[in-house]
């Protein structure tokens, strides 16, 4: 089991009430849950802002009627399939496709990646989920 390590912080009132607030409505147990998705948050960010290998996932909603589209698609995985974990596409409905690339890779590159894609006429909604491969979060190896 991990350590916990305890620690009193001094915060200003207002600051603290709308923190409490705001926790309250994503439903944390506590402060120190709360606290603890801060920290975590900041260090997946600075792993990606300076760290060598990141994890995430692009997601992409797009309709595959459009002309080209779907090729084009393949051909920039192909093109970085070294940052490619693996793909998910599912068929939303009859026009729409939502897909899952899982990313694995220097940071730059794998923001680059997320980017052409998320560029590409037809792409009604793209997003870079950023995670960490758990190493900055001080999780054992
Ligand atoms: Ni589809």
């Amino acid at each position: 089991m991990t350590d916990l390590f305890r620690f009193g912080i001094s915060v200003e009132k207002e600051l603290i009430e709308e923190f409490d607030a705001c926790i309250r409505k994503k439903n944390y147990a506590n402060r120190s849950e709360a606290f603890r998705d801060l920290i975590r948050q900041e260090l997946i960010r600075e792993e990606w802002a300076e760290g060598d290998e990141v994890v995430g996932a692009i997601i992409l909603l797009y309709n595959h009627h459009r002309k080209d589209l779907l090729s084009k698609i393949t051909t920039i995985q192909h093109d970085h399939q070294n940052l490619i974990i693996s793909t998910q596409h599912i068929h939303l409905d009859r026009d729409d496709c939502l897909e899952i690339v899982a990313v694995r890779g220097e940071p730059v590159k794998v923001q680059w990646l997320a980017d052409r894609l998320k560029a590409l006429k037809g792409v009604k909604h793209g997003t870079l989920a950023m995670s960490s491969t758990g190493h900055a979060l001080g999780d054992s190896p």
